[in-house]
């Protein structure tokens, strides 16, 4: 039996992430035990082999236990095994052990879940004060929690067919004719690409909404160019609006109190790229139509995509705390500074940037309710991709626009997809993207993806070949990199060969991998899953955390480990290997279940199909728009019957439920193949 039960406590700031009518449960708290020590707290005591999934965007495990998580947007590079916080907030946990059951709190402060880190059998939920939402969410399996917390948040973001297609990014490609040379090198080597991501420099000054003229003179035409070979240009959109006399952005947001105030009702100023800032009330209605009003400016010189960035907010200093540390630097000058007074000067340089303090230090307007921001910090990010999305409504009300965003919270997945902010060129980070993928699933973010190749430090061709054999498989499938590392677009390395029938694989599961991204949005369904959510009967499938389901037919399981020829791999059922060196060069192999070691060469993809099921592909292209969705081959393990559900449409209208869009095939193991639909499919076999 399926139930959500919500419990409020004291008087929760509305939050949107919810969009189902469920009227507060007044009986009994069920699974947890509410605490009221000093502050109030949830705890509940663990069987030594209970299981807790979820927390989305976080570091270790996809079984959380044995962390201690906070919910903090925070900016923060070093995604490491004892941080507590990346740059969202997603409280959403399912706890797996004699019963299952969900929690989901609804609440936009910082929360803190250990998780059996300070007790191993002890779960303590605690917030940061006594007002919020806490649902408990009941249900069979773990798949049907996922899907009923899905179901009251409500339907993930359905980008446009081509941001399915290959992104190469860079901080920063720096004019036309950099990306120029970005566009040709693909195309002359035959490397699939659909997107281009401008980074902060395409700007006058890091000046949301306005363009660097000399870099980019004429800006349509350029955008329209680059259209004609099939590449959309993705320009970044950043928090913080430049303090600047005549900048019509920051004057209309001054002229009309569109901007976070201080204590005293002035402008709150920040420091970020553009020196000092001002933030959009992005929590306040109509300065949230106004900030989403601006992309405009973009959108009609033809632009059809954007990330959002910066918007935990980070804060690389604010103006009163600079002046504290001004005014008390000068005292460690010219001392002898011993271990006590160079701490005391370390800490004071250290607490510059995303003080937690400078969050007190200013306030939105919510419906004339003056709201200081860190009670409502989580919900930063998520307005203001909202504001873009509630504009691109109005704006273009036929068509998908691509957006995404650093900072979210739950509700946010509505309006828009993320990617998961600043990781390294390490190899375990590769791992890491493995792990947090069916995480965010589980939270309603399914259009998301990790920086491949890794953004901070430097790349080797090894570690940019292996990621990009997982990144074939994210929604998002970007490669971006910081300012003054390696670069590492695909052609540059050695094995350029080995990046282009990689990618060239991407497009050739396309057909797949946007059917399967569709249904499980529609479906309020994961796209990536751990083994345990499927094979629930098996028990070692909850201990892999190395190996994904993607979509309903396929499992993946790729290679973390540098200078590795193979990995062990797990099968809790037979499948069909498949090694494909390129949709065309490819071999095939039964595998018997359990445990396997296989080999994976440096420029080939090996995955997996159950049983009893078939991959549609392509025969692949340069771009989205090129691919022809008629012809299909597949990819078959078929023991004595297979159908398949194939979502298709033309990647831009909205209609997603309109039955036209579907199709079946169904094979069976005499080699018969029956199609049917309204799509004139010619399948290839
Ligand atoms: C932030 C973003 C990164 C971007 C950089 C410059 O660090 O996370 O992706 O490249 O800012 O805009």
């Amino acid at each position: 039996m399926i139930m959500i039960r919500r419990y409020q406590y004291g008087s929760p700031i509305q939050t949107d992430a919810v969009v189902r009518e469920i009227p507060p449960y007044e009986g009994e708290l069920k699974y947890l035990k509410e605490i009221r020590k000093e502050i109030l707290h949830f705890a509940y005591t663990m069987e030594d082999n209970d299981v807790v999934y979820g927390l989305g965007e976080n570091v270790r495990g996809i079984n959380k236990r044995g962390g201690i998580y906070e919910s903090k947007s925070s900016d923060e590079p070093s995604h490491l095994e004892d941080k507590r916080s990346l740059y969202a907030a997603h409280n959403f946990i399912i706890l797996q052990g004699e019963v299952n059951f969900g929690i989901f709190v609804d609440y936009p402060r910082v929360i803190t879940f250990d998780i059996g880190y300070t007790n191993r059998n002890q779960f303590v939920i605690t917030p940061s004060s006594a007002d919020l939402d806490l649902y408990i969410i009941e249900g069979e399996s773990l798949k049907d929690i996922v899907k009923e917390f899905r179901q009251m948040i409500g339907r993930s973001y359905i980008p446009p067919k081509w941001a399915f297609g290959y992104g190469q990014s860079r901080w920063s490609y720096m004019d036309e004719d950099e990306v120029r040379e970005v566009v040709k090198k693909h195309r002359d080597n035959q490397i699939p690409l659909d997107a281009v991501y401008l980074d902060i420099d395409y700007m006058d000054n890091y000046k949301d909404f306005t363009l660097n003229e000399k870099a980019f003179p004429n800006f349509p035409m350029f955008v329209e160019e680059l259209k004609e070979q099939g590449i959309r240009l993705v320009p970044i959109i950043d928090a913080g609006v430049k303090v600047e006399k005549g900048y019509d952005v920051y004057e209309e947001g001054v002229e009309n109190h569109y901007f976070c105030k201080d204590k005293e009702g002035n402008d709150f100023v920040a420091g970020v790229w553009p020196g000092k800032v001002h933030f959009p009330d992005v929590l306040n209605k109509k300065a949230r139509k106004w900030f989403g009003q601006k992309y405009k400016f973009l959108l009609d010189q033809g632009i059809e995509g954007f990330w959002n960035d910066m918007n935990e907010p980070a804060i690389f200093y604010s103006e009163e705390h600079l002046k504290e540390v001004f005014e008390n630097i000068d005292q460690f000058k010219g001392e002898n500074l011993d271990i006590d007074s160079f701490f005391k000067f370390q800490e004071l340089v250290g607490s510059i940037n995303n003080n937690v303090n400078d969050y007190k230090r200013f306030y939105h307007n919510v419906e004339g309710e003056y709201y200081r921001h860190d009670k409502v910090h989580n919900l930063y990010g998520y307005n203001m991709t909202r504001a873009a999305a509630e504009a691109f409504e109005e704006l273009e009300p036929e068509k998908r626009i691509l957006l995404f965003s650093r900072s979210s919270y739950i509700g946010m997945h509505r309006y828009g997809g993320i990617w998961t902010g600043d990781n390294i060129s390490w190899w375990s980070h590769i791992l890491l993207n493995i792990k947090m993928m069916p995480s965010l699933n589980m939270c309603g973010f399914l259009y998301t993806g990790a920086d491949i190749a890794g953004f901070g430090g430097n790349t080797t061709e090894d570690l940019a070949l292996r990621w990009m054999q997982l990144g074939i498989f994210t929604p998002l499938m970007r490669n971006h990199s910081a300012i003054g590392t390696r670069y590492q677009e695909a052609y540059r390395f050695e094995k350029m060969e080995a990046f282009r029938n990689i990618i060239g694989i991407r497009y050739g599961l396309l057909p797949y991998i946007y059917s399967e991204f569709v249904k499980a949005a529609i479906s309020n369904e994961m796209y990536f899953r751990p083994l345990a959510f499927d094979y629930t009967e098996d028990e070692f499938a909850t201990q892999v955390e190395d190996q994904l389901l993607v979509g309903d037919g396929l499992m993946i399981a790729p290679v973390y480990q540098q200078n590795a020829t193979g990995r062990y791999i797990y099968l809790p059922e037979p499948m069909k290997l498949f090694r494909m060196k390129s949709m065309k060069d490819m071999e095939w192999e039964i595998m018997e279940n359990g445990h396997h070691y296989i080999d994976i060469a440096l420029d080939e993809v090996v995955l997996f199909v159950r049983p009893n099921h078939i991959i549609p592909c392509s025969l692949s292209g340069q771009c989205i728009d090129d691919m022809n969705q008629n012809e299909l081959t597949l990819l078959e393990n078929v023991i004595d019957k297979a159908t398949y559900e194939l979502y298709h449409d033309d990647g831009f209208s909205k209609d997603f439920e309109n039955p036209e869009h579907y199709s079946r095939i169904e094979i069976t193991s005499d080699g018969s193949c029956k199609v049917e639909g309204n799509l004139e499919l010619v399948i290839q076999r």
